[in-house]
């Protein structure tokens, strides 16, 4: 059952997003070569913390994962598709020429409303690390540009397929794998939730884009296979042939007022 969310919820996620959005970018910034991935982690709960907020994917429980993620930001490098655990032996660093998924999910309530209750966003971002190659470099911006494309095709009235059908677009235009059997989701009460919004997808299928509709985006292109595979650790997918895979992610809603990026 998809959950539609009240204006003064979306209120809620509209400010959560806003401070998502920078604290994500501030993260962003740390990446270069040398950089622990658990720093990065520590990081973002240092600034969740200020911020007020909670991380929202500490302690959770994913339906096909043995055990609670550890952590608060998904750091997910090269073939790692999504979900790359930040490493707690302190030993995984980065390296020139890697790219490198950071995705967040930010738990926010608003002082001013308390009958609202916290309310999550989902937000991720690709960057490089120093210089990476043209192929990389290609990736990451079609990856993008596959986000926005399926933002923009979005109208009150439209179907979730329609986002899908523009991200598939732009796979077939750069010539890249569309990640299967990974999508975006709705989002808000929990990290995830109905309805599924696939990357590859036919204009007009799946439900309607009614107000109240709050989902996660999130492309992921690979420069080689669609097929992924997951690492004992229980979270880390990555491509099954390692080829390097970019990922992006926006909570986007439907108010009445038309589309809007929360996460932005
Ligand atoms: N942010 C991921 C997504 O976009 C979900 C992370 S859940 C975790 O769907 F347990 F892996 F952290
Ligand atoms: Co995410
Ligand atoms: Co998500």
């Amino acid at each position: 059952m998809i959950k539609y969310k009240t204006e003064e919820e979306i209120a809620v996620m509209r400010e959560g997003g806003k401070i998502h959005a920078k604290i994500l970018k501030k993260v962003a910034q740390k990446v270069k070569a040398g950089v622990k991935t658990q720093e990065l982690n520590d990081y973002a709960e240092k600034l969740i913390d200020e911020a007020g907020g909670v991380g929202s994917f500490f302690g959770y429980q994913s339906d096909d994962a043995s055990k609670p993620y550890p952590a608060s930001l998904c750091v997910s490098i090269n073939e790692e598709i999504v979900h790359g655990i930040p490493n707690h032996d302190g030993n995984r660093i980065l390296f020139e020429g890697d790219i490198v998924s950071l995705d967040m999910g930010f738990t926010y309530s608003l002082t001013g409303s308390p009958q609202v209750r916290p309310m999550i966003t989902d937000a991720a971002i690709t960057v490089p690390v120093g210089k990476i190659s043209d192929d990389a470099a290609t990736l990451i911006r079609a990856t993008y540009e596959a986000l926005e494309k399926g933002i923009n095709t979005m109208q009150i009235g439209g179907h979730i397929g329609d986002i899908g059908a523009a991200i598939m677009q732009v796979a077939m235009k750069y010539n890249l794998g569309i990640i299967e059997g990974l999508s975006g989701h709705g989002v808000g009460y929990s990290v995830h939730e109905e309805p599924y919004v696939p990357n590859r997808a036919e204009r007009g299928e799946g439900p309607e884009l009614r107000e109240g509709l709050v989902i996660a985006i999130e492309p992921m292109f690979s420069l080689g296979s669609r097929e992924i595979k997951r690492l004992s650790d229980g979270y880390t997918f990555i491509t099954r042939d390692k080829s390097l895979s970019a990922h992006f992610e926006h909570t986007v809603a439907v108010t009445k007022n038309g589309i809007e990026v929360l996460t932005r």
